[in-house]
């Protein structure tokens, strides 16, 4: 009698629990990235009061093997709207996960690339799909009071990010005649993700000065994330500078703040020819290899991403081979975050690090999959925003949950950007034993 009281209670009980992670509501809508575009928002509610909020975020030098975005091309927004994407949340993707239980990540996820049922989520939309994606875990978090971090990576996660600063911005970026795209400040060399914040932040501010006395008042205008975009056209220029305004905010070059590149090499290469413009000057992948030898011998380099295009696997097994045990050799369009491309990168060893972006592949579980898939094959995984960026700060929880110890969001300017760190600020803030990597996530100390 007793023990049936007691199973009856505990099934109810069960049941009950189980509920209270139920999607009870989605609902999309329109929000503005930091270049004014318009990207997609979406809110998802369970039965639990739980509430999960994500925005969509939106590359300018994008891969050619990424999810795509659902875009209007109409009239309105000079065709970049999002409205069909918002209705396929709103009417498609929201009455197929209603009632689904919002724990069950990966079921979610694959229910929606069903639905969608191309390899480039081009029918739903990669927008539509990720910002669901993303508010569905938050929901589920948010229906056990705890962090997203908490949520993906357990209570004992707490290993934060070294962050890849770029304060320099290039390419597509900006506008000036730096060919490439980023080059970054990495504060390795302290014991915790503050204090490898204030540094960055110092050196920063430095540059700024050094600019504008330097080239004037135009030469501190900054690029889509937040790094200056001085007229400068010599990439030693530019790291130069950095060094400089490393060493003139006190701080040493190499042992405390190293730096990186992102190449973004696809936007130089010239296919016809197989050669890449750099400088003026058309150079071959062999000579690519040797400008990226000669730089790492003179600047205390520690990543280079994307250092030859997005479909020279080859290369970038000569190239690790090469320079693989001083550097992170990091895939971006390479990879655009996709299992299947990492795992033929892995197979043949090009790269030792992925660069991690959710709205490349389009969902949180093919994320996580990704990132697994590197730590399993001793590859590193870079957390990373997008040029055009929200005030959805939850990559700062992902880096931390998903334990990656880098991440690369921008400069430390310009709000987009900054909620990422100011969340990393505040989840290391409330951890019992937070723990700050440096250099043990690169290769090699810079010399
Ligand atoms: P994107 O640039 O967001 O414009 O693609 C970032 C990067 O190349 O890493
Ligand atoms: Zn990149």
């Amino acid at each position: 009698m007793l023990w049936g009281v007691y199973a009856v209670g505990y099934t109810l009980y069960t049941t009950i629990y189980d509920d209270v992670f139920k999607i009870r509501g989605v609902y999309g809508f329109m929000v503005l990235d930091s270049r004014g575009n318009p990207t997609v928002g979406v809110r998802v509610t369970t039965q639990g009061l739980g509430v999960g909020i994500a925005y969509a975020p939106s590359g300018a030098s994008t891969g050619k093997h990424e999810a795509v975005e659902l875009r209007d091309r109409g009239e309105e927004f000079g065709g970049k709207g999002v409205s069909k994407a918002i209705e396929n949340v709103n009417k498609v993707i929201g009455p197929a996960i209603k009632d689904m239980d919002s724990r069950r990540q990966w079921e979610i996820d694959h229910k929606m690339i069903e639905i969608d049922g191309t390899p480039n989520k081009s029918r739903l939309g990669g927008n539509a799909i990720v910002a669901t994606s993303l508010a569905v875990a938050k929901a589920a978090a948010s229906t056990l009071e705890i962090p997203l971090y908490m949520y993906l990576g357990g209570y004992t996660a707490n290993t934060l990010p070294v962050p890849m600063l770029n304060i320099i911005n290039g390419g597509v970026h900006a506008g000036n005649k730096l060919d490439f795209q980023e080059f970054m400040i990495v504060p390795a060399g302290f014991n915790s993700f503050s204090e490898a914040l204030r540094a960055s932040v110092e050196i920063y501010h430095v540059l700024r000065n050094i600019l504008k006395n330097r080239y004037g008042l135009s030469a501190i205008n900054v690029g889509d994330e937040g790094g200056y975009a001085p007229p400068l056209e010599n990439i030693s220029e530019a790291l130069d500078l950095l060094v400089e305004a490393i060493r003139e905010a006190g701080y040493d070059p190499g042992s405390e703040v190293a730096l990186a590149l992102d190449v973004a090499s696809s936007q130089l290469y010239i296919e016809e020819r197989n050669v890449y413009r750099v400088e003026e000057k058309e150079l071959s992948r062999d000579e690519m290899i040797e400008l990226y030898r000669e730089l790492i011998d003179a600047y205390p380099i520690v990543s280079i991403e994307d250092p030859l295009y997005e479909e020279d696997f080859e290369g970038f097994v000569e190239l690790t081979k090469n320079i693989g045990n001083k550097v992170l050799v990091v895939g971006d369009d390479l990879f655009t975050t996709n299992p299947e491309r990492l795992s033929k990168g892995i197979s043949i060893g090009a790269g030792n690090a992925v660069l991690v972006k959710v709205n490349q592949i389009g969902t949180l579980s093919e994320t996580i999959e990704v990132v697994k898939l590197a730590f399993r094959n001793n590859y590193k995984a870079i957390i990373s925003h997008r040029s055009g960026d929200t005030e959805d700060p939850c990559i700062a929880d992902l880096a931390v949950g998903l334990g990656t110890g880098l991440i690369k969001t921008g400069a430390p300017a310009r709000s987009e950007r900054t909620v990422k760190y100011n969340r990393l600020l505040e989840i290391e803030r409330s951890l019992e034993k937070p723990y700050y990597p440096g250099f043990t996530v690169f290769p090699a100390k810079p010399h």
